[in-house]
């Protein structure tokens, strides 16, 4: 048998609460338990006694078991609905797990400082209330592509221990715009509705659109409706946004950022490490000249280096060699830049 809550509206106290958790625990009704569970956390956030919250959270959504993740999709299905498109029922958001060091994160010791004090502040937010500050949730990622934007969110998430909610912005808007209000709002009740790590990746639609004028004025009102839901949002949970063209946003976008983070392509230093860590599965040549490496990848990415690694990697496996020598990073690097200029249509065609 279902045990009601009341309405939103209709405030329940704490002892009301816990009656509903046993009453539900008796009937066996987990939906209804997990229902009262959640609005008991829900209590307790709006008495600022957000490090209980948390703590709950994390014991409502962790499991015995030793799938834990599978029981925790399996709790999120049954229990908060994932939003779907109204017009052609694709979902619109996907809630991913990670298990990734922050270590693996390489970028200059400035942009990582910012990153470890989002962190710090969302670990001390009940401490900052009592200051009447609120830690920073809204995060603006920008900079080139492949230098570690979406990685960044998955390693936050990997970190405080907090699902990924991954929202492709340009999906939402796809080709309905007069759905996308609506998207956008499902989506953000979603969000309110727990504590979660929110990636509105690939932001730059609105750099896309710049050339088709008609398309441009939508998509302007689209980011309008962002900006006001991204204003009033309620909860906790920490929202970044992720673009490659920063240059193009519309510069009421910046305020309503707690934070911008910057992601330079990587320097000397960085390159090196990058080589050091993704080179770290395979043996080594004695002969391997890593700085004449990170000298011919100026300019790459982070995601680039990888993709040269990986592919150094290769050719000295199909080649049944037993270690890694200087001709397969040098081919890899030499393969990748021909492939650049392809793409950059540099090849020399008529
Ligand atoms: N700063 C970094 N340190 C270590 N590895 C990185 C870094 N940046 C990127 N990588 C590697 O490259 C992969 C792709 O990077 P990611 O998707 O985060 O780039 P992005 O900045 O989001 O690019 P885009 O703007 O194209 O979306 C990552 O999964 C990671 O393996
Ligand atoms: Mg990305």
């Amino acid at each position: 048998m279902g045990i009601k809550l009341p309405s939103r509206g209709m405030l329940m106290t704490t002892s009301d609460l816990i009656k509903q958790l046993f009453l539900s625990f008796n009937d066996k009704d987990s939906e209804s338990f997990f229902q009262a569970a959640r609005e008991y956390i829900e209590h307790e956030k709006r008495k600022k006694h957000i490090m209980v919250a948390k703590e709950l959270e994390k014991a409502l959504y962790a499991s015995n078991g030793s799938n834990a993740s599978s029981e925790k999709g399996k709790r999120f299905k049954n229990n908060t609905p994932i939003p779907r498109d109204t017009e052609k029922g694709f979902p619109l958001l996907e809630i991913q797990h990670f298990d990734i060091n922050f270590d693996n994160l390489l970028m200059s010791q400035a942009e990582k400082q910012q990153l470890v004090q989002i962190i710090k502040e969302f670990k001390d937010s009940d401490i900052f209330a009592t200051y009447n500050l609120q830690n920073k949730r809204k995060i603006l990622l920008c900079g080139k592509p492949g230098t570690g934007k979406t990685f960044t969110a998955q390693i936050i998430s990997s970190l405080l221990q907090i699902p990924l909610v991954y929202i492709r912005f340009d999906s939402i808007i796809s080709s309905y715009l007069g759905e996308t209000a609506s998207n956008l709002r499902k989506v953000f009740d979603f969000i309110e509705s727990g504590t979660w790590i929110a990636l509105f990746d690939e932001f730059d639609i609105i750099g896309k659109n710049r050339d088709d004028n008609h398309e441009h004025g939508e998509i302007k009102r689209v980011v309008n409706n962002f900006l006001q839901m991204l204003d009033n949002i309620k909860g906790d949970s920490i929202l970044f946004a992720a673009t490659n063209h920063q240059y193009m946003l519309d510069p009421a976008i910046w305020r309503r950022f707690d934070d911008i983070i910057y992601y330079e392509l990587p320097d000397e230093n960085v390159r090196k490490e990058l080589f050091e860590l993704y080179l770290k599965p395979i043996k080594k040549d004695s002969g391997i000249d890593l700085p004449k490496a990170v000298n011919m990848t100026k300019s790459l990415s982070h995601a680039d280096i990888k993709m040269i690694t990986e592919e150094a990697m290769k050719l000295s496996i199909l080649d049944s060699r037993r270690c890694l020598e200087q001709c397969d990073i040098e081919n890899a690097i030499n393969k990748f830049i021909r492939r650049e200029k392809v793409k950059n249509n540099q090849m020399g065609d008529n």
